[in-house]
């Protein structure tokens, strides 16, 4: 844990831990930025990432990515700025991408039940793209009520609301340089 880590935790009461680290944020997206720019040799991946959570993610990791690549955002909205997952997906705004034929890697900041991807996976696959593969920072594999395969994944996480790296609670929290567990 480094030193900012510390500060920004005591900084704030509504925090009660720190659950990763920011150096071992760090040092996992750069694996998985291996992992991608080995994987991705041929042509050009677009890399498609979801608003506004995975935006702090998707930057650092695409700095990790040595081929080169293209990337997109699209907005979708699965919660209503609380804690609990209401399972309704809806499209907030559309990629400019056509991904039709294209390397799509979709970049995740977090799969909780899966509803969220599940869902962006239909309605990309149905775009006819050369293939599509799924990339998220953390996996919350007790949350899940949607089968999903996902190829590259940074960490598996408990069953916790979890703040900081992009991630909020009611809009707050995403500039945290580490992933945080809310006081309950
Ligand atoms: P899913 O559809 O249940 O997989 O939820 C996915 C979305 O819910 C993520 O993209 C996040 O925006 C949000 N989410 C799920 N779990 C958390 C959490 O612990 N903290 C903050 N946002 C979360
Ligand atoms: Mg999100």
């Amino acid at each position: 844990m480094t030193f900012d880590d510390q500060e920004l935790l005591e900084r704030d009461p509504l925090i009660e831990r720190i659950l990763i680290p920011s150096q071992d944020i760090q040092r996992r997206v750069a694996e998985l930025g291996r992992e991608i720019s080995s994987d991705y040799t041929e042509e050009v991946p677009v890399l498609v990432s979801v608003l506004k959570g995975a935006v702090v993610f998707l930057a650092d990791l695409m700095r990790r990515v040595s081929v080169p690549h293209e990337i997109d955002f699209m907005s979708v909205s699965s919660y209503q700025g609380g804690k609990q997952s209401t399972g309704v997906v809806k499209i907030l705004m559309d990629l400019k991408t056509n991904i039709s034929d294209r390397d799509v890697l979709i970049v995740e900041d977090i799969i909780d039940t899966g509803a969220t991807l599940t869902y962006l996976q239909e309605i990309l696959l149905a775009r006819r793209p050369r293939s599509l593969r799924l990339c998220t920072l953390l996996n919350k594999a007790d949350a899940r009520t949607e089968s999903l395969n996902i190829d590259y994944k940074g960490f598996d996480i408990p069953n916790e609301f979890v703040i900081g790296y992009g991630l909020d609670y009611a809009e707050k929290y995403r500039n945290l340089p580490f992933i945080g567990v809310m006081k309950g």
